[in-house]
């Protein structure tokens, strides 16, 4: 392809050029090449590392979204820049001494880039809504939690539930399907759909499972249920998202996905293991009311037990 410098000769300033190149098409050309080639090397080479990455279904979804609106703000943001630089390279002014460029005739309005402006940015917006609907409802269990009633549940066979339940500021997990033991580590099992029932025990808090692409707030008295199907085995990190309080940055823990069998046999291992203390808590249910009396798990904390791991959650209080 040659490049017109579009340097003015002598003989194009004195008599107004014939043969003026068409500079829309060419501008056209450049974009539709790069946007293509620029396209493709990012579907292919940056959408598998997309965060936050393909552990689970919700995981995987929400990469494949990224990925497609990336396709379309791509050519977008190539068409800015292509008009931006062959502006600059064409019609910069010429070197020192070389005549002023003359500008073209007067420009009023232009009814193709008008209509055409309206259609491409209505149907890109438009698109954009209808996408960004269709995949919210499709994704049966999209990883943020849907409250306690489900509209769009999963269709697995067998779901696991676990219990997420956040405090000031730490966050622990029960296993309602195997006693109702706690744990302070997230274990799940690979392959399985899990139903997260996430809720708090004084303030709002924020479940938020980076790997697992499971984010969903921890109210008090609420079951906020969050759906997804773990697809990997690997360590996860849980990150508190919702400023709670003096220690909101240090709540924060790991988990991971294993096998099924190891899951199966860490959660028998420990249901014996905590059974004495599962036997200090309240019975299982899907919220709970903290301690009236402020010690263990109550609203605040009186510092009476500051190294306890196993909080005892509404516990009938000591008498004195
Ligand atoms: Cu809990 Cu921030």
């Amino acid at each position: 392809m040659t490049i017109d410098t579009g340097q003015p000769t002598s003989q194009e300033v004195t008599e107004p050029a014939q043969e003026e190149p068409r500079h829309i098409w060419r501008m056209v050309a450049i974009w539709a090449v790069l946007a293509v080639v620029l396209d493709l090397l990012f579907y292919f080479l940056v959408g598998p590392h997309v965060p936050p990455g393909d552990m689970t279904s919700a995981a995987s979804e929400n990469q494949d979204d990224f990925t497609i609106l990336f396709l379309i703000a791509l050519p977008v943001m190539i068409g800015v820049w292509v008009y931006m630089a062959y502006s600059i390279v064409i019609w910069r002014a010429s070197r020192k001494g070389a005549p002023e460029p003359v500008g073209g005739p007067q420009a009023r309005s232009n009814l193709g880039v008008q209509v055409g402006w309206i259609v491409t940015t209505t149907v890109i917006v438009l698109g954009l809504f209808v996408f960004g609907t269709v995949e919210l409802v499709v994704n049966a269990g999209s990883g943020g939690g849907e409250g306690p009633n489900p509209i769009w549940t999963p269709t697995s066979a067998s779901v696991l539930p676990v219990q997420v339940i956040a405090q000031q500021w730490k966050f622990t997990y029960r296993y309602p399907t195997f006693g109702g033991f706690e744990s302070q580590q997230l274990v799940i099992p690979n392959g399985t759909t899990i139903a997260f029932h996430v809720t708090s025990l004084d303030v709002t808090h924020d479940f938020w499972a980076y790997q697992l692409s499971i984010k969903a707030d921890a109210n008090p008295q609420i079951d906020n249920v969050a759906y997804t199907t773990t697809r990997q085995a690997g360590s996860v990190t849980v990150r508190c998202d919702e400023l709670c309080g003096l220690w909101h940055g240090a709540m924060f823990n790991y988990g991971s996905v294993v096998s099924k069998t190891a899951f199966n046999i860490w959660a028998k291992a420990t249901e014996r293991a905590t059974a004495a203390n599962t036997k200090l808590l309240p019975p299982f249910a899907w919220t709970y009311v903290p301690d009236a009396n402020g010690a263990d798990g109550g609203y605040y904390p009186d510092n009476v037990d500051p190294y306890s791991n196993s909080e005892v959650y509404g516990a009938t209080p000591a008498k004195s």
